[in-house]
């Protein structure tokens, strides 16, 4: 197995130690959706303040980078239409069963869209389209460009785009272990690794073994690759593509390794 050179170095050493068990994924594909689904909802400071600034603009939402429906579900109970674009079938999927057991009409107003954010293209305009948890950062520079375009393309008039991103000081601690238990009350491992130099972080997430010792079965090692683009660039680049920013949010505060912030943008021109 080839590991990825910056992988944090624990977990790295971790993997070598799981060998033939180690079963390394992609965090967003099929097998790794079902892992940032569990430990992806336990978060919901952004979903309320993100909630707050999209009541104030009645009309259609584009949920950008919708995954397994995070803000999709809050977005559609707030009794919008909501379009929800993801790449990943997995996330999808799983989106797909939520809304099957989710009431009849919210799941009537919400249109999946498997498509890359960059590219997307519908001859729908939207009142919001929102961007969430700080999912910017998985796109490099030229692919921010492009989703710039796409949203200018689809915002409405008047309309605004409300995305998300986190901020690391370059003097925190480059590794990084913490240990939290997802909504299905499974316990993990989250290792991150944040290289100032290449402007990202590295993290790899496990399941905590079982206490009474470890089993011999396989073991999902998540892993993802995710840009810092701190608040001044993203509003630096929002208003070169004609999107102003109106209003900045601090979701977590400076003492914070990661400071959340959320920003409010609208067309200029
Ligand atoms: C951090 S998750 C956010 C999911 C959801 N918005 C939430 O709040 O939980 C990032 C999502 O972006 C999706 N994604 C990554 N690159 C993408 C692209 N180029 N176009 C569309 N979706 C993409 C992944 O599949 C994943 O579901």
């Amino acid at each position: 197995m080839t590991l990825q050179t910056d992988l944090p170095h624990q977990a790295r050493e971790l993997v070598t130690k799981l060998g033939d068990r180690a079963v390394v994924c992609d965090l967003y594909d099929r097998t790794g959706s079902a892992v940032y689904h569990d430990v992806a909802g336990t978060d919901t400071q952004e979903v309320r303040e993100l909630i707050a600034l999209v009541r104030r603009v009645p009309g259609p939402v584009l949920d950008l980078a919708a995954g397994s429906g995070r803000l999709t579900l809050p977005l559609l109970a707030l009794g919008r239409e909501v379009t929800a674009v993801d790449l990943s079938e997995g996330m999808l999927g799983l989106l797909a069963a939520r809304l099957e057991e989710a009431p009849a009409r919210l799941r009537e107003r919400c249109t999946l869209v498997r498509a890359d954010m960059r590219t997307f293209s519908s001859p729908s305009r939207f009142a919001v389209i929102v961007l969430g948890t700080s999912s910017i950062s998985l796109l490099d520079a030229e692919g921010r460009a492009a989703l710039y375009g796409t949203v200018r393309a689809h915002l409405a008039p008047g309309g605004r785009f409300v995305l998300s991103t986190v901020e690391l000081d370059a003097m925190d601690g480059h590794e990084v272990e913490v240990g939290f238990v997802g909504v299905s009350g499974r316990s993990y491992r989250f290792f991150e690794r944040w290289n100032p130099d290449a402007g990202h972080r590295v993290v790899a997430i496990f399941p905590e073994e079982p206490p009474d010792g470890p089993s011999d079965g396989p073991v999902t090692v998540c892993t993802s690759t995710i840009a810092v683009v701190p608040a001044d660039r993203l509003e630096a680049e929002l208003t070169r593509a004609g999107l102003a920013v109106r209003s900045r949010h601090a979701l977590t505060g400076p003492g914070a390794r990661h400071r959340d912030i959320l920003l409010e943008a609208e067309v200029t021109e």
